[in-house]
């Protein structure tokens, strides 16, 4: 899409107008220019996943947009940055008809079938070998979407295949979906892609936490997930969600009068090539095509492997004859094309029997029902025990103890109770019983009107909710103490030997020395990480705290407000709220936490203990001078330990990557340094740097020496 020269300039003029920005003195000259570095962040961001500026720095910029585009109403274009936003609710999605139908897939499910789909399709196009075009089938829901002029006019859902409901709006809210792209340069008048619209899979699991800390409904897969998103009245919701969107087809064309066929639309390769250079997200980098389908069963074979670690969920593979002639040769029922199948992976579903249920005490005394069930193999790992999350769920999936349940384990998300068999149920089993008081200190428990979740409120003397917040005090997002897991609190809690947080600090390690389990080494380690820990940064610190509902990026919204931590003891609800993303409720939490006698009580004796109470650096915690840069170290560094030089990469809102590929900005190469280095050297883009000239990124002050 954009080339390197490109990238560079658009980069510089980033760099000069920002400066403008943060002097205020942007002017309408500006103003094309704004919107083309608004629009090619936004692909760096979310097309690409390789952003070159921060989150701030972003949005400095769009505001100067807004700011100009109020001023000159005039001069707002539909596809501006801004246009993405919608105020108000949507009343009713309009039913609108697909230029061509939006027709299903066929299904195989191994080498076989596939065998015999290109037996078929070579008899069908009288072929002796057909080249294939092979790509993942994402799991999410499908929509279509028509450009004209190049400019993006409609998005549909699905719907019953011939008519969809009109979700534009909606569709505007997913960033990886242009506003508007240069289908003019392939001589195209107007177009219909069709594509999938996705969660991720970490998008997902921040959302249902963040939907069970606020005692609202989770959502049960990334793929109802996207769907029901899609049919939000509300687009600010949607826009909330994170939605993303791979776009895989072309169903239809019309070329500008007297244009020739462009070569790219004469295969589906071509096209796929084609989406990407006008900046969406087309299936790209996974698609490959082959003669023949022998290779192709190699490849759905091989991905099929690669499932786990994708940021998405996909549930097989499609292959498709890549020659569109010949597709149309060999045209479809009125079910699916003749010329693609859908390969699919192996359901990574089991049944089981629910044996019991364990009602287990959270940090913030929500309680959460665990059910056990007989093991089961559910993909390739063993699945005993089974959050079934409130006292609603287990009635809207009917759960009985004794029940046989079917398990569903999607990707990297927790495993879930699909359903129960009521039908196979023989008379013995016994409904379950939600507890009245709090299962490990007694206390009644309550429940408010907007909340699906049971609570113990003795948050202080409770035991089980003492050591889950220490638990969380010391986890890798907030303290990050390494050595000083779950296993290791509540031993040492049961020992007597750890009562509160403070007392992390005041650990007798002689004891503890003493210890079975516990070696010399392992607890020097731990002392040390401990001791580490007083240097966090304050939003580590004011995240570590647990405050209801502030999460990380709240944690970092507020550290970059203050510059010690008591200054938010003089913050009210309202002054609260008017910070970036903090609602009503979230404000609330805060204040109440900072006006509440024990938990001041739990600062001071932090303070006294020597923790990090003043914010040191603020723009550390949402992007220092690395944001947005990948890092790896190969060979032996001299002036860091490699976790040191790690952190500071962390610390200065870079990310640590596993290995060498286009992703990578910067190897950092010390002393012996491998095959990295030999592979980095090949990819023009890879900056290869020493420890000083790292030390010197990272901190230009005090590098020296
Ligand atoms: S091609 C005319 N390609 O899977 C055929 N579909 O189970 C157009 N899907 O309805 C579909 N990934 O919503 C195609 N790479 C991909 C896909 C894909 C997911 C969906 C699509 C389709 C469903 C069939």
């Amino acid at each position: 899409m954009y080339n390197n020269e490109q990238t560079q300039h658009l980069q510089e003029e980033t760099i000069v107008l920002l400066q403008q920005a943060q002097h205020g003195n942007m002017t309408t000259n500006s103003l094309e220019l704004l919107r083309d570095i608004l629009r090619f962040h936004e692909y760096r961001y979310y097309v690409i996943s390789n952003p070159l500026i921060a989150d701030g720095e972003y949005d400095t910029l769009y505001k100067a947009l807004e700011k100009i585009e109020q001023e000159y109403p005039d001069m707002v274009t539909p596809d501006s940055p801004t246009q993405r936003v919608a105020r108000g609710l949507i009343k009713d999605f309009p039913k609108v008809q697909h230029l061509v139908p939006m027709l299903s897939l066929d299904n195989s499910y191994n080498a076989e079938d596939l065998l015999d789909f290109d037996r078929k399709a070579r008899e069908l196009s009288g072929l002796s070998e057909i080249e294939y075009c092979v790509e993942p089938k994402f799991d999410g829901a499908s929509i279509s979407l028509i450009y004209e002029n190049d400019m993006l006019l409609r998005g549909a859902t699905r719907g019953d295949g011939v008519t969809g409901d009109d979700i534009t709006i909606n569709i505007r809210q997913i960033r990886s979906v242009p506003l508007s792209a240069r289908f003019s340069g392939y001589h195209i008048q107007q177009i219909e892609i069709r594509g999938e619209v996705l969660m991720s899979k970490d998008n997902f699991a921040a959302y249902n936490d963040m939907q069970e800390e606020m005692g609202l409904e989770r959502l049960a897969n990334p793929r109802n997930a996207a769907a029901g998103s899609l049919r939000i009245k509300d687009p600010k919701e949607v826009s909330r969600r994170n939605l993303e969107a791979f776009l895989y087809n072309v169903s239809d064309v019309t070329l500008q009068t007297g244009a020739e066929q462009p070569e790219s639309l004469k295969t589906h390769s071509g096209t796929l090539q084609m989406l990407w250079e006008l900046g969406f997200r087309s299936p790209q980098q996974e698609k490959r095509v082959f003669r023949g389908i022998q290779d192709v069963i190699r490849y759905c074979e091989e991905f099929e492997m690669q499932r786990d670690h994708l940021p998405y969920e996909i549930d097989g593979m499609v292959v498709k004859v890549n020659q569109l002639e010949i597709q149309d040769r060999m045209g479809m029922t009125s079910h699916h094309p003749r010329w693609a199948i859908a390969f699919k992976f192996k359901a990574r579903q089991g049944t089981s029997r629910l044996t019991g249920v364990e009602f287990q005490v959270g940090r913030t005394g929500a309680i959460t029902p665990v059910a056990k069930i007989e093991p089961v193999n559910v993909g390739g790992v063993t699945v005993g025990s089974i959050s079934i999350h409130n006292e609603d769920y287990i009635r809207e999936k009917n759960l009985q103890l004794g029940d046989t349940v079917l398990i569903e384990r999607s990707g990297d998300v927790i495993p879930q109770v699909v359903k129960s068999f009521p039908e196979l149920r023989n008379g013995t089993e016994r409904p379950i019983i939600f507890p009245v008081t709090c299962p490990v200190c007694g206390h009644l428990l309550v429940k408010t009107e907007d909340e699906a979740v049971w609570r113990c409120n003795n948050s202080n003397n409770c035991e089980a909710q003492i050591v889950e917040r220490i638990i969380h005090f010391n986890s890798k997002d907030a303290m990050d103490i390494r050595g000083f897991g779950d296993a290791i609190v509540r031993k040492l809690y049961t020992l007597g030997l750890l009562k509160d947080i403070p007392g992390i600090y005041t650990l007798p390690f002689d004891t503890i020395k003493g210890l079975e389990g516990f070696g010399t080494r392992s607890v020097a380690n731990m002392q040390a990480a401990i001791e580490a820990s007083k240097k966090q940064p304050l939003y580590r610190l004011l995240y570590a705290l647990g405050i209801r509902f502030v999460g990380e990026n709240t944690s970092k919204v507020l550290a970059n407000r203050i510059s010690n931590l008591y200054e938010l003891k003089g913050y009210s609800v309202e002054n609260l709220q008017e910070l970036e993303d903090i609602g009503p409720k979230v404000a609330g939490s805060i204040y109440q936490f900072f006006h509440n006698e024990q938990n001041l009580e739990l600062l001071m004796r932090l303070e006294a203990l020597g923790l990090q109470f003043n914010n040191t650096k603020k723009d550390l915690a949402t992007g220092g001078n690395f944001t947005g840069q990948t890092f790896l170290f190969t060979g032996t560094l001299h002036k860091l330990k490699r976790t040191e030089a790690e952190a500071l990469v962390e610390q200065n809102g870079g990310k640590i990557v596993g290995s060498v590929s286009s992703k990578l900005n910067y190897l950092v190469v010390g002393e012996d340094a491998g095959s990295k280095l030999e592979k980095a050297k090949k990819i023009e883009t890879v900056k290869i740097i020493n420890e000083n000239e790292f030390l010197q990124m990272a901190d230009p002050a005090h590098a020296a020496g």
